[in-house]
């Protein structure tokens, strides 16, 4: 079955985990099997982390907007911030880059976007925010 939801949400780690479960609810029609559920629950998971880490730097009272399409043949979500932006893409894409090193972060949050998904586009500007398009295949 055909569905979208398009949801805005405060960046606050506890969403997280509604955002999780909501997605697992969302697919659960298509039967799809658990490392396809494991899958894009991490993806999206990464995704969120890095709007409200980096791109709102943990400020609480900032928003981040999630749209989730379920498709015939693919599931697609886009997740937005309107925080720092990043300053060059392919190089926040390089495995282990992090700006947070001093932190808990280990740069491989994109590198796990990518392989569990099939496609993932970023565009950003600085001071602007980050717009992050993930596909996944059934
Ligand atoms: N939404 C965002 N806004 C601003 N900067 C971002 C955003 N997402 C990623 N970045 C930048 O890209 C870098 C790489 O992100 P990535 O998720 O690969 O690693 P990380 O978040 O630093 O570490 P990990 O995901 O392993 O905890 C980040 O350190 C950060 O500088
Ligand atoms: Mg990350």
């Amino acid at each position: 079955m055909e569905n979208e939801i398009r949801m805005t949400f405060l960046s606050k780690r506890c969403n997280i985990v509604v955002i999780r479960n909501m997605i697992g609810a969302m697919i659960i029609e298509n039967n799809p099997t658990i490392t396809f559920i494991n899958e894009l629950k991490t993806v999206i998971s990464e995704a969120i982390t890095n709007c409200i880490v980096h791109g709102y730097q943990n400020q609480e009272d900032k928003y981040i907007d999630l749209n989730i399409f379920i498709k015939p043949e693919k599931i697609v979500i886009d997740i937005i911030d309107k925080g720092i932006g990043i300053d060059d893409i392919e190089q926040a894409k390089e495995p282990l880059f992090t700006t947070k090193a001093d932190e808990e972060r280990s740069g491989l949050g994109f590198t796990i976007m990518e392989l569990f998904s099939d496609l993932l586009v970023v565009e950003s500007k600085k001071d602007e925010g980050t717009f992050i398009h993930l596909e996944k295949n059934w």
